[in-house]
């Protein structure tokens, strides 16, 4: 196994890439399920997740090949098999989202229920309400859910669960219905903009998908999809992620291919804190969807302490929660964080104090004082954004940090310890 050791204390310079969106790969990846022919998709990042989601698709007869270009061709060579069995994903919760294109292309689905994470219990209740909708029938056993349903019927479908919308659910109810008969409406729908990157594939594909982006989805079913050439849109997570690490660390970095017009929410609070960010060359239309212009961050590392309370898009993503934990912990005074997504994702909390944080946590509530430094220490990570609050820290504490268990990492982000290396940082693997 490996660990990162990083030597904090040197600020970040210099310009770097923003890579494809995680989040929009995977969903997309797996519509491919539902199309004819090959699609390639570019600006997919080169993650574990990624690469699990191709061993499930393998698994489901379908060919993914990696171009010399680095885009990613996907073909469906076999549709006989139905099941996505538990030895592979349980590596990714996230593989659920094979269940809506299996069920709306081969009339039946197998796909074993992901359990919990460090995150929370992470219920599939609101999916299996979405596919029932459209007439399917559903039967949880011995772990699996099994989906039966030979011609799907579109339907209205409320998405709305404890904690607002669902991402995954809204991808999987729309992958199920674009091939149904008539019209779906998914009332409550998620809109983040990998939901929305997703939809805007489909429709390329043929699907005819309307009022993207919007509390009320519609899904008109077509025969048939077929292979296109997709990119996707950047990682706002990543983007928003290397932003926090050039304010804690007072640097002035410049983001290419930049997330920033999906990160309205996350800029808000990051000038709040007093730093500085400028958009460059952004292109100002409403979806946002051409931006690639450039982001500026700087920073001299005082940070303002700020409240901040996550929700769904387009509030503040509870994917940087963690970091902006890490962000406010050295803040001149106190700042306060509600998670409304996910109320228990606190699991970094315990990690930061070790680095001489002052964080207490009750619920769904982190209060956060702010303290003058960081210190280096060995933390363990417990997930994927709780390992990159701890990278974040590392980056501004005082002497070593070493991070165990990192394998969480590699999951979401691409080369990470390289990309700040070249911004200045100290950061390298190790053997543990
Ligand atoms: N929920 C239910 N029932 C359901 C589905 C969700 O109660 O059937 C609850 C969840 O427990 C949670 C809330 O609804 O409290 C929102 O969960 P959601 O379904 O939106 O999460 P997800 O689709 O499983 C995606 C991202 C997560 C991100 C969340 C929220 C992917 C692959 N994953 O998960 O990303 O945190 O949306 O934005 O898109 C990450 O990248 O690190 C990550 C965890």
């Amino acid at each position: 196994m490996e660990k990162m050791v990083i030597e904090g204390g040197y600020p970040l310079n210099g310009r770097v890439r923003v890579n494809g969106a995680k989040n929009a790969a995977l969903p997309i990846m797996a519509a491919c399920l539902l199309i004819h022919g090959t699609s390639k998709l570019r600006g997919i990042p080169e993650l574990t997740d990624v690469k699990t989601l191709c061993d499930i698709l393998n698994e489901l007869g379908v060919e993914t090949k990696k171009c010399q270009d680095g885009s990613l061709d996907i073909t469906v060579k076999d549709e006989s098999n139905i099941t996505a069995p538990y030895d592979l994903v349980r590596r990714m919760r996230a593989s659920i989202c094979v269940l809506g294109p299996l069920l709306g292309k081969r009339g039946m689905a197998k796909v074993s229920i992901p359990g919990g994470c460090s995150i929370g219990s992470r219920p599939i209740d609101i999916h299996l309400k979405g596919i029932e909708a459209l007439g399917a029938e559903v039967e949880v056993k011995d772990g699996y859910v099994i989906a039966t349903g030979e011609k799907l019927k579109g339907s209205r479908v409320y998405l709305g669960g404890p904690y607002g919308s669902t991402v995954l659910g809204t991808c999987n109810i729309m992958m199920a219905a674009v091939l149904a008969e008539g019209r779906t409406i998914i009332e409550n729908a998620a809109c983040e903009p990998e939901v929305q990157d997703l939809a805007n594939f489909l429709n390329k594909a043929g699907a005819n998908i309307s009022a993207i982006g919007e509390n009320n989805l519609i899904i008109d079913g077509v025969d048939e999809l077929n292979g296109v050439d997709y990119e996707i849109i950047p990682d706002r997570i990543e983007a928003g992620t290397i932003m926090i690490a050039g304010a804690i660390t007072g640097g002035n970095i410049v983001l290419e291919n930049d997330a920033s017009c999906y990160l309205a929410s996350v800029i808000d609070k990051l000038r709040e804190a007093g730093v500085y960010i400028d958009l460059r060359d952004a292109v100002n239309n409403s979806s946002g969807y051409e931006n690639k212009g450039e982001c500026i961050v700087k920073s001299d590392g005082n940070i303002k302490p700020i409240n901040l309370t996550t929700l769904p898009y387009p509030g503040m993503p509870t994917d940087m929660q963690a970091q902006f934990t890490t962000l406010l912990s050295i803040a001149n005074g106190t700042s306060v964080i509600t998670e409304r997504v996910f109320p228990h994702r606190f699991m970094h909390i315990a990690e930061l104090n070790r680095m001489g944080a002052n964080i207490m946590n009750e619920d769904a509530i982190a209060i956060i004082k702010g303290v003058s430094s960081l210190s280096g220490t060995t933390v363990m990570a417990s997930d994927l954004r709780a390992s990159a609050s701890l990278i974040v820290a590392g980056l501004a504490a005082k002497g070593v940090t070493e991070i165990r268990r990192l394998y969480h990492i590699d999951r979401g982000y691409e080369r990470l310890e390289d990309r700040l290396a070249n911004l200045g940082a100290k950061i390298w693997r190790e053997k543990e």
